[in-house]
Parts: structure tokens; sequence; C-alpha cells
């Protein structure tokens, strides 16, 4: 089998979802013996179609405009017996440039009218590839695919032609630590239908239901993180891309959201075999105390006080969160007195630890 992979994302490798996704898909169909060429859109030159119609007239099957579409990409997509089209979701459909290519494939099709399923169509020149269809998008909802899969079941589901839709919602988080393992799973299953699509024609239900599983299950911690995640861009003045680069993590400003910033941050492995409640009692911009119960490798959390806490941190807010966003070192606040810890000052030390920074 001869595949022609199309990723139409903007963004580059280490921030590019639809790139991981696309990636894991075809080194599943190499694994399963096809062979298969990556093309990035975003490298290539492709001008919009200009709706002259010399390619149904004056040149049948020849677009007139000289960029790589012409010079290259269109023989090699005609060649193909599958193209898969990877774009990321903008404005629930596919991006401009994904939308550039396809409207490019205009001289497949000749200018004639003809009636089927008492609909009007053109009939084709040549036959065109198979197509798997791949898109990520940033909302959690699976329905965000909804218009799209419409469309595209529309367009390249005649003729038995769509081999399969790939959709991932919430896949801004893939490349959050704390969604590792899910993710992992994500992109393996992604990698497997690769591997079914060229050896059984078709992606299992079992495969697609990995591939769409829930990443983040409560879309009220979504919310939260997310909108604390741009607040923290916006004081910083930085992009997401600048924010994860600088190793930032996002500031929380309420105690539900430091709750949720703690257990996002906790590293299970380096708790593992630890049982502990630390406690927080906050002054100053917000006021109140929770605490983290850490056990078998978990975590728990929770507003208000605990009844036998381990280790109680006494603390104006913003010191805290100076110091668990990196902007203030733990040791000097404490030798500064701008914080009181009672009970076990070993778990202090060792928070940095339990609340690894971002990789
Ligand atoms: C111009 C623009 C429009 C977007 N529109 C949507 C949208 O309609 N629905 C959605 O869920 N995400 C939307 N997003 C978010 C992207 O789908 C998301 O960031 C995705 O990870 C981008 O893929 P990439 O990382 O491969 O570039 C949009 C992003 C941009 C930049």
């Amino acid at each position: 089998m001869k595949v022609l992979a199309l990723n139409s994302s903007p963004r580059k490798p280490g921030v590019s979802k639809t790139l991981l996704m696309v990636e894991a898909l075809v080194e599943g169909m190499r694994e399963g013996g096809a062979r298969v060429d990556l093309v990035h859109l975003r490298e290539r030159n492709i001008k919009n179609c200009v709706g002259c119609f010399t390619c149904w007239t004056k040149t049948p099957g020849v677009c007139i405009l000289q960029d790589d579409m012409t010079k290259d990409l269109l023989p090699r997509w005609l060649e193909a017996d599958l193209a898969v089209y990877a774009t990321p979701l903008y404005h629930y459909t596919v991006n401009a440039s994904m939308k550039a290519f396809i409207e490019r494939t205009l001289p497949v099709l000749q200018p004639f009218f003809e009636e089927k399923e008492e609909r009007i169509h053109h009939p084709l020149r040549a036959e065109p590839p198979k197509t798997i269809f791949l898109s990520v998008a940033g909302f959690p909802e699976m329905g965000v695919f909804d218009q799209l899969s419409s469309w595209v079941r529309f367009i390249f589901g005649r003729r038995d032609g769509l081999m399969g839709e790939i959709y991932r919602p919430g896949a801004e988080v893939m490349t959050v630590p704390y969604f590792r393992e899910k993710s992992r799973d994500v992109l393996e299953a992604t990698r497997q239908a690769g591997r079914e699509v060229v050896t059984a024609g078709a992606i299992s239900p079992e495969t697609m239901g990995r591939i769409t599983q829930e990443l983040v299950e409560d879309k009220e911690a979504f919310k939260l993180m997310g909108n604390l995640m741009w607040k923290s861009c916006i004081e910083e003045g930085l992009t997401p891309k600048e924010f994860y680069e600088k190793g930032l993590v996002p500031r929380p400003d309420s105690i539900p959201a430091f709750l949720a910033v703690m257990a996002m941050g906790f590293n299970k492995e380096a708790a593992a075999g630890t049982k502990a409640v630390i406690q927080f009692g906050f002054s100053g911009e917000v006021e109140g105390s929770c605490h983290l119960r850490i056990e078998n490798s978990g975590i728990h959390t929770a507003e208000g006080p605990a009844p036998n806490p381990d280790l109680t941190v006494e603390s104006p807010f913003d010191v805290w969160m100076d110091v668990i966003t990196g902007r203030a070192d733990g040791r000097q606040a404490f030798l500064e007195g701008k914080y009181r810890v009672s009970g076990d000052a070993g778990l202090l030390m060792r928070m940095s630890e339990f609340f690894g920074r971002r990789e």
C-alpha cells in the first residue's frame, strides 16, 4: 500500500498535537507494511485555487499554477492508494492550508454534470486515493468534530472511499506530564490504528475506543487549569509555548486552583511508600485551609483542615504561590520567616520531589 500522509499543522515538533498523532499513525502503517510519505504542508508552497477552470478546459487535468502542488504533490496524491489528511481543528473545520490542498485536487474532476442518487455531481477524471481523516482539537468534547465529520463523510465517503476517521479532542493536554500514561495509550492505539488500516482495511472499535478515551475526566478541572494557564501566560506576557519552555507552572488564584495544581503536579513515583497528610493555612489575599493526603502512591485533596496533619504550613497565600511556581526559593523564604511550619520538617524538604516541576 502506497500512502501519502499530509500534516497541515503550522506548529513544529514538540508543540503540534496533529504531528504527534499522525506520526504515530504513520509508524503503525509502516509496521503494517505500507510505504508512507509524510508531507508537512507548512514547508510547501501551495497556492489557493483561483477558480479559473483552466484545469477543466485548456489543460484538462493540469492546474495552471506553478507551485509544489502542481509539480509534486498532486501527482503523488494521484499515485497513492491512500491519503491521510491530518489537520488541527480550526473554527470547527480543517485549517486553511489543508483546505487549500483539498481545493487544489480539482483537476481530478471533469467539468460535466451527472446525476447520481438525485444529486448533480462532477464525474472523476482519475481515481483518487482512499482516505483516512485525522484531526485534533483544543476543546475536550467529542462533539466538536460533528460538523467536520459530517463534511468529511460527504466529501470523502462516496464510493466507499473513506477508510476511517480519527478524532482526538482535548489534545493540548497530551504533553502535560499528569496525562502521560493516558496520552501514551492514545498514541499507542493510534499506531495500532495505522497497522489495522494496512492489514485489515479498517480501524477496530476497540482501538478507536482507546484513541478517543477521556483524557480529562473532570470538566471543572479542565476549565480551572485551562483558565489558570491562560491567566498566567497573560500575566507573564508569554505564549503557551514560551510558558512551558521556561518550565513555569500556572499560578493558582484560589484554594481549589491550588489543590488542582498540586494534584496535577503530583509525582507518584517520588511519593511511593510515603503516607502523610500536609495541611495549609493561608492568609492574605486568599484565606482558608486545605490539606493533601498522600497514600499508596496517590493523592487526595480537600478544602478545610485535616484531623491529624503530619505537617502544617502557615503562609500568606502569595508567598506560597511564589514558592510553588518557582518565583521564590522555599528554603530562603523559610529562613526569612515568610512562612511557618509545624510537624515533620522532613516532609517539607521532600515536597519538591513529590510535586516535581514539568519535564
Ligand atoms: C485559529 C484557531 C482556531 C481554532 N479553533 C478551534 C475550534 O474550533 N475548536 C477547538 O476545539 N479547538 C480549536 N483550536 C485549537 C486547536 O485545535 C488546538 O490547539 C490543536 O491542538 C492544534 O493542533 P496542533 O497542535 O497540531 O497545531 C483552534 C486553534 C486556532 C489557532
